[in-house]
């Protein structure tokens, strides 16, 4: 099938190269020349496993091309994927106004049926501002020409991007008439398995799928930093927590990691702008902003430890002049994305409150840079040089380089052996065997848990 993804971020180039790796012809369009030109020579705007090569072979075989020329694309596709970014607005929901403009570029430029993909994650009612948008410019041509509009929400991951698209889990269709799900089933029909489910449906149930899911992730992320913060009081451990509750096969195991907040380009964004949906339909979703509160103090779960420490013998000022090491500053493992990252708000804090930071990641270095520049100290490569004279490690992102570090190590450079872990790599009773002050979430170092 000829198809054109319209913004190459992250959806739409993993997309879009997942595509033409099962065979269609597919352009890539973005309105950044600068970016457009880099991926033709292979340089890729974002860091994702396996994604590189996928391009560089797609391309070289002739499947997966980069233009600006948004006009011939969509003049050369069936159908047309709208993938660009819905930053949120001031007042959390989202902004429309690149899925619009491209929808009227649509309308402007299409000579004969086309499919319009929603693939931005979009609020419900979003499909039927496309069809408008584009249907307008269509009369302002006196032109004639069929169009559907399918709502397609995409759940992939950063960092197992690729693995995700092409064996998703479930693949969400949401189409107003049998013979455009047709061709969608057949697009996708490479990726489904016997294990995973193409789902159809109604346009206005897809919009919500993507939001509700993301939302009940959330909500189960928080729940358990609550439940985790609960388990430090009571003396607790929430590790043996989700071993119990999880084993319950209505809960399940996965997304009851309590950590330092969860954060990226999705959650955060999502839970804003459904409880801002919820208002604009005059509807209070007390859940889900107790979810956002929730998260938000759970960022700063490590300063507050830090504070308790410190003050002992730090007085009224427990971080001033201290110096932290942190280990991980992207949102999670495998990516270099720092947006909504819980690291932003630790080291300002931090800063704020008069210590001295040097961090570690292996990816992420760069996109920091923009936002602390040099009010910090930085590093990629040797993750034990930044602990030298630093007074406590905190770990912010579970990388796997941090999982089983050379504590010797650590311990020696740091002038205190202390660590504060937000991600509860290691074990409390070792760490304590080995000397180790270590603070983590919700866990009280028993025989029993790890
Ligand atoms: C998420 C959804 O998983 C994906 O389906 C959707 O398409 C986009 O949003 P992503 O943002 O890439 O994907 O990251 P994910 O791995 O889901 O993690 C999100 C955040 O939750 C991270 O900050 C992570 O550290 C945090 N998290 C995750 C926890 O704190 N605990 C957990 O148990 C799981």
């Amino acid at each position: 099938m000829k198809i054109c993804v319209i913004g190459s971020g992250y959806v739409g180039l993993v997309a879009g190269t997942c595509f033409a790796e099962s065979g269609n012809t597919v352009i890539c369009v973005d309105v950044n020349q600068e970016k457009i030109e880099g991926l033709k020579q292979g340089i890729l705007p974002i860091y994702e496993p396996g994604l590189k090569e996928l391009v560089l072979r797609n391309s070289a075989e002739g499947r997966l091309s980069f233009t600006t020329d948004l006009a011939s694309a969509v003049k050369e596709s069936l159908i047309c994927f709208i993938a660009v970014g819905t930053p949120p607005g001031e007042d959390g929901s989202a902004d429309l106004q690149h899925v619009l403009a491209v929808a009227r570029e649509i309308g402007r430029n299409m000579e004969g049926f086309k499919i319009i993909v929603d693939k931005s994650t979009v609020p419900v009612g979003t499909a039927d501002k496309v069809r408008r948008a584009a249907q307008e410019e269509l009369d302002r041509r006196g032109a004639a020409y069929e169009f559907d509009v399918v709502s397609n929400p995409e759940f992939l991951k950063e960092g197992a991007a690729i693995d995700d698209f092409m064996k998703p889990d479930r693949v969400v269709i949401g189409a107003d008439n049998v013979r455009t799900a047709e061709i969608m089933k057949e697009l996708y029909s490479p990726f489904m398995r016997k294990t995973n489910r193409l789902i159809v449906m109604d346009v206005h149930s897809a919009e919500m799928t993507k939001y509700a899911a993301n939302a009940m992730l959330a909500t189960r992320i928080s729940f358990m930093n609550q439940i985790a913060n609960l388990c430090e009081r009571m003396g607790a451990d929430v590790s043996a927590v989700r071993e119990g509750i999880g084993s319950d096969s209505r809960i399940g195991y996965d997304f009851l990691f309590p950590g330092v907040g969860y954060g990226g380009s999705c959650f955060p964004k999502d839970v804003k702008a459904l409880i801002k949906t919820a208002e604009e339909c005059e509807y209070d979703f007390v859940l889900l902003k107790s979810v956002e509160e929730v998260n938000e103090r759970q960022k700063a779960i490590l300063i507050d430890k830090m504070i308790a420490h410190f003050s002992r013998d730090n007085g009224a000022s427990p971080l001033a002049g201290k110096t932290i090491a942190i280990w991980g500053l992207s949102f999670k493992p495998r990516t270099d994305d720092m947006r909504e990252a819980p690291s932003i708000v630790i080291i300002s804090k931090l800063l704020e409150m008069g210590a001295t930071v040097l961090a570690h990641d292996p990816e992420a270095v760069k996109e920091a840079k923009k936002i602390f520049g040099d009010r910090i100290t930085y590093t990629s490569t040797n993750q034990y040089e930044i602990l030298k004279g630093a007074d406590a490690l905190a770990i912010i992102t579970e990388w796997n380089e941090y999982r089983n570090p050379d504590f010797e190590r650590i311990s020696a450079s740091l002038t205190a052996p202390v660590i504060f872990d937000g991600r509860n790599l290691y074990n409390p009773r070792r760490m304590k065997e080995i000397g180790f002050t270590y603070h983590s979430i919700g866990r009280n170092g028993s025989a029993f848990t790890g």
